[in-house]
Protein backbone atom coordinates (compact mmCIF):
# COMPACT_ATOMS: atom_id res chain seq x y z
CA UNK A 1 0.00 0.00 0.00
CA UNK A 2 1.72 3.23 -0.66
CA UNK A 3 2.26 4.96 2.23
CA UNK A 4 2.08 8.87 2.78
CA UNK A 5 2.87 11.01 5.80
CA UNK A 6 1.05 13.95 5.99
CA UNK A 7 2.48 17.24 8.34
CA UNK A 8 0.39 20.01 9.60
CA UNK A 9 3.04 22.61 9.92
CA UNK A 10 0.89 25.68 11.40
CA UNK A 11 -0.10 26.08 14.80
CA UNK A 12 -3.48 26.76 14.32
CA UNK A 13 -5.30 23.45 13.84
CA UNK A 14 -8.34 24.56 11.79
CA UNK A 15 -5.98 27.31 9.69
CA UNK A 16 -6.06 27.38 6.18
CA UNK A 17 -2.89 24.80 5.23
CA UNK A 18 -4.38 22.78 7.58
CA UNK A 19 -7.98 22.63 5.69
CA UNK A 20 -5.92 22.29 2.19
CA UNK A 21 -4.28 19.37 3.75
CA UNK A 22 -6.76 17.52 5.06
CA UNK A 23 -8.22 17.54 1.87
CA UNK A 24 -5.58 16.28 -0.01
CA UNK A 25 -5.26 13.67 2.63
CA UNK A 26 -8.51 12.84 1.52
CA UNK A 27 -7.74 12.51 -1.59
CA UNK A 28 -5.24 10.48 -1.05
CA UNK A 29 -7.04 8.15 0.99
CA UNK A 30 -9.82 8.00 -1.77
CA UNK A 31 -7.26 6.47 -4.07
CA UNK A 32 -6.61 3.97 -1.40
CA UNK A 33 -2.72 5.26 0.57
CA UNK A 34 -2.41 4.51 3.90
CA UNK A 35 -1.95 7.89 5.25
CA UNK A 36 -0.70 9.00 8.26
CA UNK A 37 -1.35 12.40 10.01
CA UNK A 38 1.14 14.60 12.33
CA UNK A 39 0.38 17.79 13.96
CA UNK A 40 3.50 19.28 14.66
CA UNK A 41 2.16 21.89 17.29
CA UNK A 42 1.29 18.57 19.30
CA UNK A 43 5.28 17.62 19.49
CA UNK A 44 7.65 18.94 21.40
CA UNK A 45 10.61 19.16 19.02
CA UNK A 46 13.88 21.72 19.58
CA UNK A 47 15.29 23.21 17.51
CA UNK A 48 19.09 21.43 16.21
CA UNK A 49 21.27 22.40 19.08
CA UNK A 50 24.34 22.09 16.73
CA UNK A 51 25.76 19.53 19.04
CA UNK A 52 26.83 17.09 16.11
CA UNK A 53 25.74 14.02 17.71
CA UNK A 54 24.49 12.80 14.44
CA UNK A 55 27.72 12.54 13.12
CA UNK A 56 28.36 8.97 14.88
CA UNK A 57 25.01 7.11 12.77
CA UNK A 58 23.52 10.09 11.25
CA UNK A 59 20.80 9.95 13.90
CA UNK A 60 19.55 12.98 16.29
CA UNK A 61 21.16 12.66 19.62
CA UNK A 62 18.46 15.08 21.05
CA UNK A 63 15.53 12.62 22.69
CA UNK A 64 12.42 14.15 21.99
CA UNK A 65 9.28 13.54 19.77
CA UNK A 66 11.35 13.86 16.24
CA UNK A 67 13.02 10.49 17.02
CA UNK A 68 9.50 9.09 15.40
CA UNK A 69 9.22 11.73 13.57
CA UNK A 70 12.63 11.07 11.91
CA UNK A 71 11.37 6.95 11.30
CA UNK A 72 8.25 8.15 9.67
CA UNK A 73 9.85 10.77 7.17
CA UNK A 74 12.14 7.88 6.21
CA UNK A 75 9.44 5.04 6.13
CA UNK A 76 6.76 6.75 3.88
CA UNK A 77 6.82 7.32 0.02
CA UNK A 78 5.27 10.04 -0.32
CA UNK A 79 5.00 13.35 1.97
CA UNK A 80 2.52 15.65 2.16
CA UNK A 81 4.16 19.05 3.97
CA UNK A 82 1.89 22.04 4.86
CA UNK A 83 3.06 25.74 6.24
CA UNK A 84 2.05 29.12 6.18
CA UNK A 85 4.03 31.89 5.34
CA UNK A 86 6.00 33.29 8.16
CA UNK A 87 8.13 36.08 7.71
CA UNK A 88 8.76 35.03 4.27
CA UNK A 89 9.65 31.22 4.91
CA UNK A 90 8.10 28.38 6.67
CA UNK A 91 6.27 28.39 10.44
CA UNK A 92 8.42 27.76 13.20
CA UNK A 93 7.21 24.64 14.52
CA UNK A 94 8.22 23.17 10.31
CA UNK A 95 11.73 25.20 10.53
CA UNK A 96 12.62 23.26 13.52
CA UNK A 97 11.78 19.77 12.55
CA UNK A 98 13.56 20.79 9.07
CA UNK A 99 16.66 22.03 10.76
CA UNK A 100 16.41 18.04 12.82
CA UNK A 101 16.77 17.00 9.47
CA UNK A 102 20.34 18.14 9.36
CA UNK A 103 21.06 14.71 10.54
CA UNK A 104 20.02 13.11 7.29
CA UNK A 105 22.32 15.67 5.71
CA UNK A 106 24.96 14.91 7.88
CA UNK A 107 24.43 10.88 6.94
CA UNK A 108 23.87 11.41 3.20
CA UNK A 109 26.79 14.02 2.45
CA UNK A 110 29.40 13.20 5.27
CA UNK A 111 28.71 9.81 6.56
CA UNK A 112 27.56 7.97 3.46
CA UNK A 113 29.56 10.31 1.17
CA UNK A 114 27.02 10.91 -1.40
CA UNK A 115 27.19 13.01 -4.82
CA UNK A 116 24.33 15.68 -4.77
CA UNK A 117 21.90 14.02 -6.55
CA UNK A 118 18.71 12.46 -5.61
CA UNK A 119 19.33 8.59 -5.06
CA UNK A 120 15.77 7.38 -4.35
CA UNK A 121 13.26 9.96 -7.10
CA UNK A 122 10.44 7.50 -6.32
CA UNK A 123 9.98 8.95 -3.07
CA UNK A 124 7.67 12.27 -3.71
CA UNK A 125 6.44 15.51 -1.32
CA UNK A 126 3.63 17.62 -2.45
CA UNK A 127 3.81 21.13 -0.64
CA UNK A 128 1.02 23.36 0.43
CA UNK A 129 1.43 27.10 1.99
CA UNK A 130 -0.46 29.77 1.76
CA UNK A 131 0.95 33.64 2.99
CA UNK A 132 -1.36 36.77 3.26
CA UNK A 133 0.09 39.22 0.76
CA UNK A 134 0.04 38.78 -2.70
CA UNK A 135 3.26 39.71 -3.79
CA UNK A 136 5.10 37.36 -6.82
CA UNK A 137 8.40 36.24 -4.63
CA UNK A 138 6.10 35.81 -1.79
CA UNK A 139 7.44 31.98 -1.59
CA UNK A 140 10.55 32.41 -3.07
CA UNK A 141 12.59 31.75 -0.23
CA UNK A 142 10.24 29.12 0.90
CA UNK A 143 10.68 26.89 -1.95
CA UNK A 144 14.71 27.36 -1.63
CA UNK A 145 13.67 25.44 1.88
CA UNK A 146 12.06 23.32 1.03
CA UNK A 147 14.09 21.96 -2.12
CA UNK A 148 16.73 21.29 0.46
CA UNK A 149 14.81 19.64 2.50
CA UNK A 150 13.42 17.26 -0.01
CA UNK A 151 16.85 16.74 -1.31
CA UNK A 152 18.30 15.67 2.15
CA UNK A 153 15.23 13.36 2.14
CA UNK A 154 15.93 11.71 -1.42
CA UNK A 155 12.54 13.35 -2.44
CA UNK A 156 11.62 15.17 -5.45
CA UNK A 157 9.35 18.00 -4.74
CA UNK A 158 6.64 17.04 -6.90
CA UNK A 159 3.64 19.60 -6.50
CA UNK A 160 3.76 22.67 -5.12
CA UNK A 161 -0.14 24.41 -4.06
CA UNK A 162 0.80 27.87 -3.47
CA UNK A 163 -2.20 30.29 -2.64
CA UNK A 164 -1.59 33.97 -1.77
CA UNK A 165 -4.31 36.39 -0.23
CA UNK A 166 -5.19 34.30 2.54
CA UNK A 167 -4.69 35.35 5.78
CA UNK A 168 -7.76 34.60 8.65
CA UNK A 169 -8.90 31.31 9.92
CA UNK A 170 -11.49 29.99 7.70
CA UNK A 171 -10.29 32.37 4.40
CA UNK A 172 -9.57 28.99 2.72
CA UNK A 173 -13.31 28.21 3.02
CA UNK A 174 -13.78 31.21 0.30
CA UNK A 175 -12.30 28.97 -2.39
CA UNK A 176 -13.66 25.91 -3.21
CA UNK A 177 -11.63 25.73 -5.91
CA UNK A 178 -8.05 25.58 -3.98
CA UNK A 179 -9.86 22.85 -2.01
CA UNK A 180 -10.41 20.80 -5.14
CA UNK A 181 -7.32 21.32 -6.14
CA UNK A 182 -5.80 19.88 -2.82
CA UNK A 183 -7.91 16.69 -3.17
CA UNK A 184 -6.27 16.33 -6.97
CA UNK A 185 -3.23 16.49 -5.46
CA UNK A 186 -3.70 14.21 -2.99
CA UNK A 187 -5.21 11.75 -5.73
CA UNK A 188 -2.12 12.09 -8.30
CA UNK A 189 0.12 11.66 -5.52
CA UNK A 190 -1.04 8.70 -4.16
CA UNK A 191 -1.99 7.23 -7.95
CA UNK A 192 2.08 8.96 -8.78
CA UNK A 193 3.41 6.98 -6.06
CA UNK A 194 1.65 3.36 -7.17
CA UNK A 195 2.29 3.41 -10.93
CA UNK A 196 6.06 3.89 -9.97
CA UNK A 197 5.91 1.73 -7.45
CA UNK A 198 4.51 -1.23 -9.74
CA UNK A 199 7.15 -0.46 -12.16
CA UNK A 200 9.86 -0.96 -9.79
CA UNK A 201 7.79 -3.95 -8.51
CA UNK A 202 7.83 -3.14 -5.21
CA UNK A 203 4.13 -3.08 -4.51
CA UNK A 204 3.30 -5.14 -1.45
C1 LIG B 1 4.19 35.19 12.63
C2 LIG B 1 3.50 35.43 11.32
C3 LIG B 1 4.25 35.83 10.24
C4 LIG B 1 3.63 36.02 9.00
N1 LIG B 1 4.40 36.40 7.92
C5 LIG B 1 3.81 36.55 6.72
C6 LIG B 1 4.59 36.95 5.59
O1 LIG B 1 5.81 37.12 5.65
N2 LIG B 1 3.97 37.11 4.40
C7 LIG B 1 2.61 36.89 4.27
O2 LIG B 1 2.09 37.06 3.16
N3 LIG B 1 1.86 36.50 5.32
C8 LIG B 1 2.42 36.33 6.53
N4 LIG B 1 1.66 35.92 7.60
C9 LIG B 1 0.23 35.57 7.40
C10 LIG B 1 0.00 34.06 7.24
O3 LIG B 1 0.80 33.50 6.23
C11 LIG B 1 -1.49 33.84 6.88
O4 LIG B 1 -2.29 34.31 7.94
C12 LIG B 1 -1.83 32.39 6.57
O5 LIG B 1 -3.14 32.34 6.04
C13 LIG B 1 -1.77 31.52 7.81
O6 LIG B 1 -1.99 30.18 7.43
P1 LIG B 1 -2.62 29.10 8.47
O7 LIG B 1 -4.04 29.53 8.71
O8 LIG B 1 -2.51 27.81 7.78
O9 LIG B 1 -1.78 29.18 9.70
C14 LIG B 1 2.22 35.79 8.85
C15 LIG B 1 1.48 35.40 9.99
C16 LIG B 1 2.10 35.23 11.20
C17 LIG B 1 1.28 34.78 12.40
Amino acid sequence: MVKILAIHGSPRRKGNTSMLLREAVRGARGEGADVEEVVLRDLKISPCLEIYGCRKAGRCAIQDDFQPLYDQLLACRGLMLASPIFFYSVSAHTKSMIDRCQSLWVKKYWIDESKMVLREPRRRGLFISVGATRGPRLFDGTLLTLRYFFDVLDMELWKSLLYRGLDFEGDILKHPEYLEEAVQAGRDLARAIRQSEQEAGTTQ
